[in-house]
């Protein structure tokens, strides 16, 4: 369906508290967008019910980490008269949603979906066997997006397979019962160090249980010893004078991610840019102290004001109780209107007035052979 509103629905599964990856990759970028006042409307999604996929015997898990999403999302700044933040499983459209899209997709399409393969792989689900509610989350979130008519979807590149596949949902639904769903685009950083922020170790992506993490929440002292005790640098970089990488160097790629020429004049102004920095660090002779210290100071510059908003909220966890209420209130207006548009597409519309009751007679008025 054609619309000339800009709308965005994007979204997190709260299985733990947000880190520098979401940071950079997602949310800075959702902060910008909402405040540059070119979209119409703008909603972001607590998944907890595509959480409880991978997480079915656990609960308590996706419960507790509501509340440590939301206060992620306002201590960067997302702002709920801007933004509206809604929870999954308090939108009954996306399910109804779901239901109606698994018919428009074949099991094959979905096992070919690159991020639902690597997770499979990642969650032992080849060897145990796969639940379909997991296999099927992927439809689900083209429900969560289409329930929004989002024009635009701001996410990390590893979704870039979700939205393709909402896409092929969307023109399927709309060949099928008539033009009725808005397609949607993808947004991902521009930069490419943004997209893919490595773990602590170089590992090619934070996870919790590899305790590569540096979380929004962290303390001081935790980014510290994330940054000086587990940063993974150049291991051939044993002497000051050595010639040093870069690349596959995590300090310089978080750099690469976070900072600006302002840090430099601001906290090591032996250099103009990143670019001067690197030369030294190649030629021999810049240690990585120095390289670790100024990136602590930058992560620091981002980090604080993050960590005294999260302080801020945390002493009124009513209001954000408020605040999700009031989100989930709107969301489920806008949700609900589209699920009618869909069931009347559908022409499963039954209940919504007595016409049917004239078609049926119609119907049976007709010889049966
Ligand atoms: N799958 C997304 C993630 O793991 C979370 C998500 C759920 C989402 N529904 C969405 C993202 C809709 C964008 C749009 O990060």
């Amino acid at each position: 369906m054609e619309t000339d509103k800009k709308i965005i629905l994007t979204g997190d599964r709260p299985t733990g508290r947000l880190h520098l990856g979401h940071y950079v990759g997602s949310l800075k970028r959702r902060v910008e967008l909402q405040n540059s006042g070119e979209f119409d409307d703008i909603n972001i999604l607590i998944a907890d019910d595509q959480a409880l996929t991978d997480n079915a015997d656990n609960p308590g898990k996706i419960r507790d980490n509501i509340i440590n999403v939301v206060l992620d999302y306002l201590s960067v700044g997302i702002d709920p008269d801007k933004s509206t933040i809604c929870v999954q499983s308090a939108l009954p459209a996306l399910h109804s949603l779901t239901f109606y899209y698994m018919n428009l997709v074949t099991t094959a399409r979905v096992s070919r979906n690159p991020t639902v393969k690597s997770e499979i792989q990642m969650r032992g689900f080849a060897d145990e066997g796969l639940p379909v509610g997991f296999f099927c989350y992927p439809i689900s979130q083209a429900a969560d997006i289409t329930a929004f008519d989002a024009t635009v979807v701001p996410v990390g590149e590893d979704q870039l397979p979700m939205i393709e596949q909402t896409r092929e949902i969307v023109e399927k639904f709309n060949k099928t019962y008539g033009d009725t769903l808005v397609l949607p685009k993808a947004m991902i950083p521009e930069n490419e160090f943004q997209r893919r922020l490595p773990g602590v170790d170089g590992k090619a992506k934070m996870s919790k249980s590899l305790g590569n993490c540096i979380y929004l929440s962290d303390t001081p002292k935790t980014v510290k010893k994330q940054v000086n005790g587990k940063m993974f640098t150049d291991p051939q970089h044993l002497k000051i004078e050595d010639p040093g990488h870069i690349e596959g160097n995590v300090v310089f790629t978080y750099l690469d991610a976070l900072c600006t020429d302002d840090h430099f004049r601001e906290y090591l102004p032996d250099y103009n840019n990143l670019d001067e920095m690197k030369e030294h660090y190649k030629r021999g002779g810049l240690g990585d102290g120095v390289c670790k210290k100024f990136l602590i100071s930058v992560l620091e510059e981002e980090l604080s004001p993050i960590r005294a908003e999260r302080e801020k909220w945390q002493n009124n966890i009513g209001d954000v109780y408020d605040i999700l209420a009031d989100g989930i209130n709107k969301a489920r207006k806008k949700t609900d209107a589209v699920l009618s548009r869909v069931q009347k597409s559908m022409r499963i519309d039954y209940f919504d007035d007595r016409s049917i009751i004239g078609e049926w007679e119609e119907l049976l008025k007709q010889p049966l052979n």
